[in-house]
């Protein structure tokens, strides 16, 4: 049967993984998460030493990473050159850095030329913030999910490791600190595709969600 590709991009919290997982799993098409890629260059980029703000550097650093995402358990797993690194990613030092590292114009050159490969053979739900404008300008479907930033929070709340020290609030403002940050970047910012369909989660449940982008992608084969 014919494939598409589909694009969700939204702000932090969303549900874009959560729903995304569930659309690729209903179609059974691949889930790529580039997030997870961005997180796992930043935790190279933490665990190396390099300046975050170094374009060449960190560049360097990115061009020499292969990362690969696998389909595992009830997510996906990451490998940055052989290691699985899927553990490390959602700690709240990663949260605070990964827009700084994921604004640089060669990480993001790095992860589109991967990002593209992976969508090469159709059939991939990708979510992200540039999918839908500068990675697959062509996906034939292109979600934009939103929800209010206290919805949004209490959704990253849950995902913390138990026992970290944050605030619903604080989190709330990190969450909008982020979301500012990815949109008022130079290259590839957060940014609804004008020919993307908005949908705001608030009050929605993840299959009621998931099931309208099903919906919507059907239509679009
Ligand atoms: O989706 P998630 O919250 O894991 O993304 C983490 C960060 O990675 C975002 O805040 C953004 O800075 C960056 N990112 C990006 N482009 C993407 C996906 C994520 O810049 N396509």
């Amino acid at each position: 049967t014919h494939r598409i590709n589909i694009a969700i991009d939204g702000p932090a919290g969303a549900g874009k993984s959560t729903v995304a997982r569930k659309v690729a799993s209903a179609l059974q098409y691949v889930y790529i998460d580039t997030g997870a890629m961005y997180r796992a260059v930043t935790l190279k980029v933490l665990d190396s030493g390099v300046p975050k703000d170094d374009d060449e550097a960190v560049g360097r650093l990115a061009d020499g990473l292969d990362i690969v995402l696998l389909p595992g358990g009830d997510g996906q797993q990451v490998r940055v050159n052989g290691e699985d690194v899927t553990a490390k990613l959602r700690s709240l030092e990663i949260n605070r850095s990964v827009s700084y590292v994921a604004r640089l114009s060669r990480v993001r050159l790095r992860m589109a030329e991967l990002q593209r490969n992976m969508a090469a053979g159709k059939g991939v739900v990708m979510d992200g913030r540039d999918i839908g404008t500068h990675v697959l300008p062509d996906a034939e479907l292109k979600v934009f999910l939103t929800a209010t930033p206290r919805e949004r929070a209490k959704r990253r709340f849950l995902e913390l490791e138990p026992g970290t020290e944050i605030t619903l609030d604080q989190l709330e403002r990190e969450i909008e600190e982020r979301d500012r940050l990815d949109r008022e970047r130079e290259i590839a910012p957060l940014l609804q595709a004008a020919d993307a369909r908005l949908l705001d989660s608030t009050g929605m449940t993840v299959d009621e969600v998931a099931e309208e982008i099903v919906q919507w992608g059907l239509a679009a084969v």
